[in-house]
């Protein structure tokens, strides 16, 4: 969760304001006024981009000081901005989404988050909606840097990352009724700077 991390981190404003290649790569995906819920926005790069693209955004992040930041920078009436813990918000309602979407979070929480987090996700789609995945993978390079606080879980750069297996999470969503419609563990997803690590891409359909 590391909030005091992320919060000085989004008040520096450093963070690329640019979308992903994820976000970008999925709008293939996605139809005009439908219903997306992100978990952990950040600065709302990607929020934002869907929104600009037509998509009604609610965007969740714990981290205050963004959320405050994007609330008084951003005005677009497809999109809203909540300062709340995703696995403990109440928004993630019966099927309330179309699409919910998570880039590099799922790797900020702990494993017993993420199976409470997965099965109210995907209680708050409705029926086919898609639940988009992007996370780090146990093949990245920075796997097993700094001090070990868990099973694949690690302390570096002042924040803690649970690679993920990808097999492990895919068998996961399909146990609780998603349709796998693509999974893939590759390079050149997510380029940043010099660094360009394995990444998981999974997306489950309800
Ligand atoms: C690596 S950043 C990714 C931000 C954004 N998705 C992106 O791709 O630019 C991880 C984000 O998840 C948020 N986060 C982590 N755990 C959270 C939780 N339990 N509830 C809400 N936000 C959380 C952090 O505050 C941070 O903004």
């Amino acid at each position: 969760m590391d909030y005091q991390y992320w919060n000085d981190y989004y008040t520096k404003e450093l963070a690329p304001k640019k979308p992903s290649q994820f976000a970008i790569d999925i709008m293939k995906y996605l139809e005009k006024d439908k219903k997306m819920v992100e978990l952990g926005c950040g600065n709302g790069r990607d929020s934002i981009f869907f929104s600009e693209n037509g998509i009604n955004v609610l965007a969740i992040d714990q981290s205050d000081k963004s959320i405050d930041l994007l609330k008084s920078s951003c005005k677009n009436d497809k999109i809203e901005f909540i300062a709340d813990d995703f696995i403990r918000t109440s928004i993630l309602n019966n099927e309330t989404f179309d699409y919910v979407y998570s880039r590099f979070t799922i790797h900020s929480i702990l494993e017993e988050e993420e199976d409470i987090l997965i099965k109210k996700v995907y209680n708050s789609l409705k029926p086919k909606g898609l639940f988009f995945i992007e996370v780090r993978s146990i093949k990245d390079d920075i796997y097993g840097l700094g001090l070990k606080v868990g099973r694949n879980t690690y302390i570096y750069n002042e924040h803690r990352r649970r690679f993920i297996v990808m097999e492990e999470l895919v068998e996961k969503l399909k146990s609780l009724g998603f349709n796998i419609v693509f999974e893939k563990e590759s390079d050149n997803y997510a380029v940043y700077k010099d660094q360009n690590p394995i990444i998981i891409r999974v997306i489950g359909r309800k």
